[in-house]
């Protein structure tokens, strides 16, 4: 086999392994119920990734039948409707589907030439698309053991210890130093979305020069402690931080603080809600578990406003002096972790600045990993769009209430971190490990 291809393998086969592993942080019983909103149950999403790989690599590629028809139909791998799963396979029946898949898919990669013409297969476009879901859908996983209970699962021994204490005292130190510092950009064009050629989605092409008036944003992402001030300062009650709809949303749901924190008796403090423990909110990491609402209404609060897409992606990757975009904040080199919080390292955010090593151009922290950070914009196709190779996954989603979020969370793998990757949730999303990160104007009287 070609190098490419080996590595391809390799590449299926880790991610497997740390996907059945994924499986193994709760029993079995706990999988198979809804951990809440009505969302399906977690066993769900792993016959689902076998079946998207089947589809894709057996049944497209390869243009042999399902192996099947009822998990096709249950896990659908294009559309994914939303309604509750009942009865499913065990997961022994699931992990027996999936590695027959696999050895299939295996054959299929060893007979195929990457030199194709064909836009699926050439350069390997479609295994690598079937590699991404299965880790997208790893992030996913995590937002949905998040919503169980700590006492349901059990740490996995591989995973770093952070302790909160000890990180937090540096990172509190540098907030004291500048407390909300806002960095400039000058105006100036740059490129946005995908310049290289590596794998990527169809909403981030085709890539093209942008130019933006000079803006502010954020050195760091708002803090719990910054956020408790609004939640204190009645930003839950006060209308006037809030649109129309969001509004509508809090009322119905009852929203008074970010999901996952809990009031501590009438103390105003406030205990959070993490993957394995529930402990005093940490004052120093990045606010996580709040809705596209939440973000505008503490954005106006603070008298500022939500980064523009564009802007957010400038800041990110635009190394002005080299006129060139970089694939990470820090530039091309992988993701490590001396530069972010990524991949789950810790299962759970880090205080905000905690990574020096990973500024992006602009001397912004935490733009790759730590939590998603929810833009202004509406996630849209960009000029000349081309669904490709299946309009389910992005343009379906035009619709006018996703936003797009970027930069990826504590949770995303690193080949997800790519500053053109445009994640997208609907506004009242409030599981995905989002924060936010303020942007403003620059007057003109400056
Ligand atoms: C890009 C994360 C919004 O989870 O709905 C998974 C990724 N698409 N299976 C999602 C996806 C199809 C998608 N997000
Ligand atoms: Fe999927």
């Amino acid at each position: 086999m070609s190098e490419q291809r080996e590595q391809l393998a390799r590449m299926m086969e880790e991610t497997r392994a740390e996907t059945l592993s994924l499986f193994r942080l709760a029993d079995e019983r706990d999988l198979h119920q809804s951990p809440g909103f009505g969302f399906r149950p977690i066993i769900w999403h792993l016959a689902h990734i076998g079946v998207f790989e089947s589809y894709w690599l057996l049944q497209k590629l390869g243009g042999e039948a399902a192996p099947d028809a009822r998990y096709e139909r249950i896990f659908d791998p294009i559309n994914t409707p939303r309604e509750e799963s009942k009865d499913l396979p065990t997961r022994r029946e699931m992990e027996d589907y999936l590695s027959r898949v696999r050895a299939r898919a295996l054959s299929r990669l060893e007979a195929s030439s990457f030199e194709a013409a064909d836009p699926l297969l050439g350069g390997g476009y479609v295994f690598q698309l079937v590699l991404e879901h299965e880790r997208q859908h790893q992030e996913t996983l995590a937002y949905l053991f998040q919503l169980l209970d700590p006492s349901k699962k059990t740490r996995p021994v591989v995973a770093a210890t952070h302790s909160a204490g000890e990180a937090s005292a540096t990172c509190c130190e540098t907030l004291a130093r500048a407390p909300s510092d806002m960095l400039t950009v000058p105006e100036g064009p740059f490129e946005m979305g995908a310049v290289w050629d590596a794998f990527a989605y169809d909403n981030e092409r085709p890539a093209r020069t942008v130019s933006l008036p000079a803006f502010k944003i954020a050195r760091l992402l708002v803090t719990n402690e910054e956020y408790a001030h609004f939640v204190a300062g009645g930003g839950y009650e006060r209308r006037e931080f809030w649109g129309e709809e969001g509004w509508g949303w809090r009322e119905r749901e009852g929203w008074s603080c970010p999901l996952f924190w809990q009031r501590r008796g009438a103390s105003g403090l406030w205990n959070a809600q993490r993957m394995f423990e529930t402990g005093e909110l940490e004052p120093a990491h990045p606010v996580v578990g709040v809705s596209w609402y939440e973000a505008e209404a503490y954005a106006r609060f603070a008298g500022r406003r939500l980064p523009k897409e564009s802007e957010w992606e400038k800041a990110a990757s635009w190394d002005a002096a080299a006129g060139r975009k970089r694939r990470f904040a820090w530039g091309d080199d992988e993701p490590s972790e001396a530069r972010c919080n990524f991949d789950r390292r810790f299962w759970g955010t880090t205080p905000v600045g905690s990574f020096p090593a990973g500024a992006s151009p602009y001397g912004c922290l935490d733009m790759s990993g730590n939590v998603w950070e929810w833009t202004a914009d509406a996630f849209e196709g960009f000029p000349g769009f081309e669904p490709f190779p299946y309009p389910e996954y992005s343009q379906e989603w035009f619709d006018g209430d996703h936003r797009v979020l970027k930069g990826g969370s504590w949770a995303t793998h690193a080949a997800v971190l790519r500053t053109s990757f445009r994640n997208f949730f609907r506004r009242h999303f409030r599981i995905g490990f989002a924060g936010i990160r303020l942007a403003e104007d620059v007057s003109s009287e400056q």
